[in-house]
C-alpha cells in the first residue's frame, strides 16, 4: 500500500510535565558553548509572523504580505514549529503547515528548518510529527510538492513521486 512504511518507528518522547500536551521533546542540541538546549515540536504554540518570515528568509524565500501569511496560518488544518528553549526565551528553528478537508486529504506547505540546524535530522524529525498529528486525524491521504532538488528527502521519508502515474497539475494565471 502506497503508505505503508510511512509510520515505520516514531520520533522522540513525550513532553515532560509542565510542558503543553501537544508538545514534543525532539532532542537536545549541544551550542558551541557547550550547552545542552532542547529541541521541542508543537503544534499549538504561538507563530509570530516576523520570526516565521525572518526562518522563510534564511533560506532564501521570496517575502510574503503579513496580513496573508497570517491568513493562511489561521486557515491552515495544522501548524508545526520545532522550538529551541533556552529559558526564558524560544527561539523558531523550524516550521511546517498543513491544509486539509479534516476527512481523507491533507497537503503540507512551508516545510523549513533554519540553516543552522539543518542536515542534522531535524527535518525529518519535523515531517514525521506532522504525519503523526495528521494520521491521528484520521488523514490518510498526505501529499505535498517537493522542490526538486528535496524529492530525496521527501522519498526517505517515505513519500513517492508521481505514484501509478498520478501527475500534480498546476493552473496560474496567465
Ligand atoms: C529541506 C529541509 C527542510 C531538510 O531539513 P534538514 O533538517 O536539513 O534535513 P534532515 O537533516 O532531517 O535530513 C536530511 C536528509 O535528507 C537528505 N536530503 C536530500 N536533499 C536534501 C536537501 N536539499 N536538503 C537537506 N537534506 C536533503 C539528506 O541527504 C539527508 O539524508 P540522510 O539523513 O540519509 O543523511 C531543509 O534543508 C530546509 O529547510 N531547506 C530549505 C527550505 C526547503 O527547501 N524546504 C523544502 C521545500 S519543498
Amino acid at each position: 500500500m502506497f503508505w505503508k512504511g510511512l509510520f515505520a518507528g516514531t520520533v522522540g518522547t513525550e513532553a515532560p510535565a509542565g510542558v503543553a500536551e501537544h508538545e514534543v521533546l525532539i532532542t537536545e542540541w549541544t551550542t558551541p558553548k557547550g550547552e545542552r538546549l532542547p529541541i521541542y515540536f508543537s503544534t499549538t504554540r504561538e507563530i509570530d509572523v516576523y520570526a516565521l518570515e525572518a526562518l522563510c528568509d534564511a533560506v532564501g524565500w521570496a517575502k510574503r504580505p503579513l496580513r496573508k501569511v497570517r491568513k493562511a496560518l489561521a486557515c491552515s488544518f495544522l501548524v508545526g514549529s520545532l522550538w529551541l528553549e533556552k529559558q526564558p526565551q524560544r527561539r523558531l528553528i523550524g516550521f511546517a503547515r498543513a491544509t486539509s478537508d479534516h476527512a481523507f486529504n491533507a497537503t503540507i506547505w512551508d516545510v523549513v528548518i533554519h540553516p543552522e540546524f539543518q542536515g542534522k535530522g531535524l527535518g525529518k524529525a519535523l515531517m514525521r510529527q506532522m504525519i503523526r498529528e495528521l494520521r491521528q486525524q484520521e488523514i490518510s491521504n498526505i501529499t505535498l510538492f517537493a522542490d526538486p532538488h528535496v524529492v530525496s528527502f521527501y522519498e526517505e521519508l517515505g513519500f513517492h513521486a508521481d505514484p501509478e502515474g498520478i501527475k500534480g497539475m498546476f493552473w496560474y494565471p496567465s
